[in-house]
């Protein structure tokens, strides 16, 4: 089949990526692959500009801690926070979700409403933080059923706590009637947006959400850094998450005191190579602009649906308006094979849970097979990943 011919990519910059030369990658929504900006952007922080942050008395360390807050800043412009001080670094976006979970003052409340297609980092740290989570069912196309979480929502739940974009369905939520929902009851909305991030313009003002948390990674960025957004005044409320450096106002044996956010929820020697180059992610991003950017990827579900729809053994899971990401099963074909016959036709794809469980569960499968796609994604990842998935139909007779 040749798809590639029929259709012009909407954005050509796959050449910006030099990791993906000569291989089909669609394994994005595990982490992004990254452009020479970002490349370059690490290898100049250590290379020629690297010293610490906030303590050095000297110019460079001053140069490099004006490129560690200017990095704060872009984060908090590209997810339209009110102010960079509500932007905390944290490691990813596990930590963030960790972070609010462990930190946020309960105020008698002793619940979480969480859904059915949440990632294990936005349930294991409730748990882990003492909270009794109250499941929403999905929709039959794969959404988080916002009316059954209107009528479960009650007074007793201290947050509403739902992924922005499912890694799994690609599945958009409808973020500003899930804010509704939740403070209809006095809850807070906490948004995993590690996959709406790269995906979708965000814009947590408009949305009115409460949290929001992102790893760079999953951005064109680096590993190792993420940021949580909280509203000032949550943030404000809210204790230290570890002790150290950096994160003090005083400190002596007797007690010690603390920093306002953000600096109170960072403590120890940040990533900074990690923030300078999240900031050359952003920019990239930028540049190219995320509505473009999921114009794109919309185009690309929808052929790699199309092409899919077409085999008869295979069944696809989400809606037809996926944000990316195509979760698919081969009947009768485990999708650990799928992914290991695909590898040997140069298609890297995600084959297992994904980190959701509890998904799998409800979809009635151990695991699925998953293509996601970003701005360097083209047809030609689609055209060779139907050839690999006819390579896998003759292999198992199917
Ligand atoms: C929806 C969602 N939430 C959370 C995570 C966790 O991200 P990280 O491992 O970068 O913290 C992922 C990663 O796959 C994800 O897709």
């Amino acid at each position: 089949m040749n798809i590639a011919a029929s259709i012009t990519p909407a954005l050509s910059v796959r050449g910006e990526f030099p990791a993906i030369a000569g291989w089909h990658y669609l394994d994005s929504a595990a982490t992004a692959q990254k452009p020479q900006a970002v490349i370059d952007a690490i290898m100049r922080a250590y290379d020629t500009d690297y010293a610490t942050v906030h303590r050095g008395v000297y110019e460079r360390s001053a140069v490099m801690t004006h490129s560690y807050e200017s990095a704060r800043a872009a984060v908090a412009g590209f997810i339209g926070a009110a102010s960079p001080n509500e932007i905390v670094f944290t490691r990813n976006a596990t930590e963030a979700i960790n972070l609010v979970a462990q930190c946020l003052p309960k105020d008698g409340r002793n619940r979480v409403l969480v859904s059915q297609l949440e990632h294990h980092s936005n349930i294991v740290p409730w748990q882990l933080a003492g909270y009794e989570l109250d499941i929403v069912p999905l929709t039959s196309d794969g959404l988080i059923d916002l009316d059954a979480a209107e009528a479960m929502i009650s007074d007793q739940h201290r947050v509403v706590a739902f992924a922005h974009v499912s890694n799994v369905l690609g599945s958009i939520l409808d973020a500003k009637r899930a804010a509704d929902i939740a403070h209809s009851k006095g809850a807070l909305l906490l948004l995993d947006g590690c996959q709406a991030a790269p995906r979708i313009p965000v814009n947590v003002a408009a949305i009115g959400c409460d949290f929001y948390a992102l790893s760079a990674h999953k951005l064109y960025g680096p590993t190792g850094i993420g940021a949580l957004w909280g509203r000032a005044d949550l943030l404000d409320s809210m204790p230290p998450y570890q002790g150290g450096g950096a994160m003090i106002d005083s400190v002596t044996f007797e007690r010690s005191t603390f920093a306002p956010p953000p600096q109170r929820f960072e403590a120890g020697t940040p990533h900074i190579v990690g923030a300078v180059s999240f900031h050359a992610a952003i920019d990239w991003i930028n540049a190219i602009g995320l509505p473009a950017i999921h114009a794109h990827e919309v185009v690309l579900v929808r052929e790699c649906r199309d092409a899919l729809s077409r085999i008869n053994s295979v069944r696809l899971f989400g809606p037809e308006d996926s944000a990316g990401i195509v979760s698919f099963a081969v009947e009768g074909v485990h999708p650990h094979d799928i992914g290991t016959i695909l590898d040997d036709e140069g298609v890297a794809i995600r084959a297992g849970h994904h980190c959701a469980q509890p998904l799998m569960a409800a979809l009635g499968v151990p695991a699925t097979a998953r293509a996601s796609f970003a701005a360097f994604s083209d047809s030609s990842d689609i055209e060779a990943l139907v050839n690999g998935i006819d390579k896998v139909l003759r292999i198992f007779g199917s």
